[in-house]
C-alpha cells in the first residue's frame, strides 16, 4: 500500500515536471520562433522591399519638400536628394551663404525651384517663425524634414552643463521643432497628403549619459513622432522617426566612412529608398532604421539585452573614451 502510493506519488510528480518542460519548451519554441520571424523581417525590409513611391507626397508635380539645417551634413543630402527626385526645395538654415551656395548647386543641377530661409533656431525669435509662415504659406508642401538639430560641445556632466547649451538644444531640438512642424501641417492637412521625416538618433532610444539633454530631446522627437504618427495615419500623412546612428558629419566630429559610419550620401539614400519600412526599428511605430549596418545594430539592441545593459554600457563607453583622455570639462 505504502509502496503504491510513493509509487503513484512519483508518477504524478514527473508527469507535472513533464507538463512544464513541455509548457516552457512551447514557450521558449514561441519566443524563438517570433525572434526569428523578426529578424527575417529585417532582412526582408532591409533587402527586398521597396519603400513607398515618393510620387505619393509630390514628387515631380510642383510640390515642396522644406528641410531644416538643409546647409551641411545630413540635412544637405536630403535637400539634394529631394530635389534629384523632383521636388521644388525650401531650405532653412542658419548660414546664409552656405545656403546660397546648396541653392545655386540644386538649380543648376536639378532645375527645380528653391527658397531659403537663413534662421538660428536658438534664438527662437517669433519673427523668424512668422516670416517661414509666410514663405509656406505659399507653397504646396509635400514633404517636411525635420534635421535641424543641436548638441552638447562635448560629453558633459548634466549638473556641470552650461545654461546656454541646454538651452538652445531644447529651443532648437525641441521647440523649433513644434513649431515648424505646425506650419507646414497647416499646408499638408488639406490636402491630405505629406510625409514628415524626424531625423531621430540612437539616443533618443538608448538614453545617453554626458549627453543627457540632447539624448532627451531625441527621445521626446521619438514618443512624439509616434503620438503624432497615429493622430495623422488616417490623414494621408505618413510621419517617421528616422533612428539615425552615427553618419560622418560636423556633428559627430567623425570623418571618415566605415561600414557603421556611412558618409551622408549613401545614408540619405537608404532612408529615400525606404519610406514607410521599419527596417531594424519595428519595435517602435512610426520608427525605421533601413541602412542595413544601422538596422541591424538596432533589432539587436531592441531584441537582445535589457536596457539597462544598453545605458550602462552607453556609460562605460562614454566614461572610457572620452573622460579617460581628459576630453571632458573637470
Ligand atoms: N551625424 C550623426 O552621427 C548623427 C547621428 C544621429 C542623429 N543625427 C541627427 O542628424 C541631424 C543632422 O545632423 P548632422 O550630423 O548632419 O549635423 P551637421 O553636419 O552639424 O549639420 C547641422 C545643420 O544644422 C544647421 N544648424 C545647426 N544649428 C543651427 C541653428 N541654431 N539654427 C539653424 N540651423 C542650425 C547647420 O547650419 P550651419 O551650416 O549654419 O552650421 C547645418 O546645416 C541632427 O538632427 C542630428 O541630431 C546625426
Amino acid at each position: 500500500m505504502t509502496l503504491n502510493n510513493s509509487f503513484l506519488q512519483l508518477l504524478q510528480e514527473s508527469q507535472i515536471i513533464t507538463a512544464a518542460v513541455a509548457v516552457f519548451t512551447i514557450i521558449g519554441a514561441l519566443f524563438i520562433l517570433s525572434k526569428t520571424l523578426s529578424f527575417l523581417k529585417l532582412i526582408v525590409d532591409v533587402f527586398v522591399l521597396p519603400g513607398k513611391d515618393l510620387k505619393e507626397f509630390g514628387a515631380g508635380q510642383g510640390a515642396w519638400a522644406v528641410v531644416t539645417g538643409a546647409s551641411d551634413g545630413i540635412g544637405r543630402e536630403y535637400a539634394m536628394q529631394l530635389a534629384a527626385a523632383k521636388f521644388n526645395i525650401l531650405m532653412v538654415s542658419r548660414t546664409a551663404s552656405k545656403l546660397k551656395a546648396l541653392r545655386d548647386e540644386i538649380e543648376s543641377k536639378y532645375k527645380v525651384d528653391t527658397r531659403m530661409y537663413a534662421m538660428d533656431f536658438t534664438k527662437g525669435d517669433r519673427m523668424d517663425y512668422s516670416n517661414l509662415r509666410d514663405i509656406i504659406e505659399e507653397l504646396d508642401v509635400g514633404v517636411l524634414v525635420n534635421n535641424v538639430a543641436t548638441n552638447h560641445e562635448i560629453p558633459t556632466p548634466f549638473y556641470l552643463e552650461d545654461d546656454e547649451i541646454i538651452h538652445n538644444i531644447v529651443e532648437v531640438n525641441i521647440a523649433g521643432l513644434l513649431k515648424v512642424t505646425k506650419i507646414a501641417l497647416s499646408k499638408m492637412l488639406p490636402k491630405n497628403r505629406g510625409l514628415i521625416i524626424n531625423v531621430g538618433s540612437f539616443s533618443g532610444t538608448i538614453p545617453t549619459p554626458y549627453l543627457s539633454v540632447y539624448s532627451g530631446s531625441k527621445a521626446f522627437m521619438n514618443a512624439w513622432s509616434q503620438a503624432i504618427g497615429a493622430e495623422l495615419n488616417s490623414k494621408g500623412i505618413l510621419v517617421e522617426n528616422v533612428n539615425t546612428y552615427f553618419v560622418v558629419s560636423a556633428m559627430s566630429k567623425i570623418r571618415k566612412p566605415s561600414l557603421l559610419i556611412p558618409l551622408p550620401g549613401p545614408y540619405v539614400k537608404s532612408v529615400l529608398s525606404k519610406i514607410g519600412i521599419p527596417g531594424g526599428a519595428s519595435y517602435y511605430p512610426f520608427n525605421s532604421n533601413t541602412y542595413p549596418s544601422h538596422a541591424l545594430v538596432n533589432w539587436l539592441i531592441t531584441n537582445t539585452l535589457s536596457w539597462s545593459f544598453w545605458v550602462n554600457y552607453t556609460l562605460e563607453g562614454i566614461i572610457n573614451e572620452t573622460f579617460e583622455q581628459g576630453r571632458v570639462r573637470p
